[in-house]
């Protein structure tokens, strides 16, 4: 694509979301030139916080299909367009409703506690939501000491190092973080020997024992802003650089791995961006009664952060 093209693109766009009355909001994964056209780019947390509070009449979510299903929740009067409906998080795929049905049957006693990244079926059969930014502070929150949490294992994990709870997880993970081993980490923090090492709790537990911080990416973006911060080795997946390097010009950031990729936060584009806008669609929709369910779930997380 030409330089002329690409800027014609952008131009119809931005003039399409006006006319719409819509707004952008891009995940910290998506690709540079998505970022690019957005009004507002985050993390899960900061995405739903923004989706609550916008005045437009239409939301264009550039993400993951459940990012524009939290939208779609919580703000039942919009239209929420998700520019590639085949966006999907596999981690939120690995558990059902009804596979959450029989668990609880399990465990009775439990507070069923979901990550963000979960259908809205699976939100409405749970307790409270949490995200990568807030985990923590929600679970020590709860009166429950006996916690189900569904459905990442390594985030269960990471909590359980840092609140006094007896958790229960699901066997689910992210299969992008995974590939993010301890050897990139110490490799890199020999050759770098004055860069933080920061990554993502859906990170495997031991390339958590080598970091020097567990961030959510918000909380990534934040930390690069330090001002004794000059350096960075980033775990988690590689579009978050593209942000940091621009608000940080003169810092170093260094990808944890080259494999860290998500394909799925990589099927939206700027053409399909601007045929969604067009056509309206793809429309992402819940059911009213898995609606009310779900939001009551994502509304306690948002009320203690
Ligand atoms: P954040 O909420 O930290 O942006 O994480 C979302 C996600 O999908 C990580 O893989
Ligand atoms: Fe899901 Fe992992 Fe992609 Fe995040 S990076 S959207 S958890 S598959």
């Amino acid at each position: 694509m030409t330089m002329s093209q690409d800027t014609s693109l952008t131009e119809r766009i931005l003039k399409l979301k006006r006319e719409r009355n819509a707004v952008i909001l891009a995940h910290n994964y998506q690709l540079w030139e998505v970022q690019d056209i957005a009004d507002f780019v985050g993390d899960s947390l900061e995405l739903s916080q923004r989706a609550a509070q916008t005045a437009a009449r239409v939301i264009v979510f550039c993400g993951v299909h459940f990012m524009a299903e939290t939208a779609a929740i919580l703000c039942p009067a919009m239209t929420v367009l998700l520019p590639d409906e085949h966006a999907g998080c596999p981690m939120a795929n690995m558990i059902t409703a009804e596979q959450l049905r029989q668990k609880k049957k399990e465990l009775p006693e439990t507070t069923v506690v979901c990550y963000i990244n979960s259908t809205a079926e699976v939100k409405a059969e749970s307790d409270i939501c949490v995200t990568s930014s807030n985990a923590v502070k929600v679970i020590e929150n709860l009166d429950n000491n006996e916690i189900l949490f569904v459905p990442d294992q390594y985030l269960a994990d990471y909590v359980t190092t840092q609140a006094d709870k007896k958790i229960n997880f699901w066997p689910g993970y992210c299969p992008t973080h995974i590939r993010i081993q301890p050897w990139d980490i110490t490799t890199l923090k020999k050759e770098n020997p004055r860069a933080i090492a920061v990554v993502h709790p859906e990170c495997r537990p031991e390339v958590i024992a080598v970091a020097d911080e567990v961030l959510s990416t918000g909380g990534m973006i934040r930390c690069a802003q330090r001002e004794e911060v000059r350096e960075m080795i980033i775990g988690t997946e590689l579009g978050i650089i593209h942000r940091l390097k621009k608000e940080n010009p003169g810092k170093k950031f260094i990808p944890a791995s080259e494999q860290a990729v998500c394909p799925n936060m990589k099927l939206i584009t700027l053409e399909k961006v601007l045929w969604s806008l067009e056509e309206m669609a793809p429309q992402v929709k819940v059911p009213e009664e898995i609606r009310v369910r779900a939001k009551a779930t994502v509304d306690k997380m948002l009320a203690i952060v």
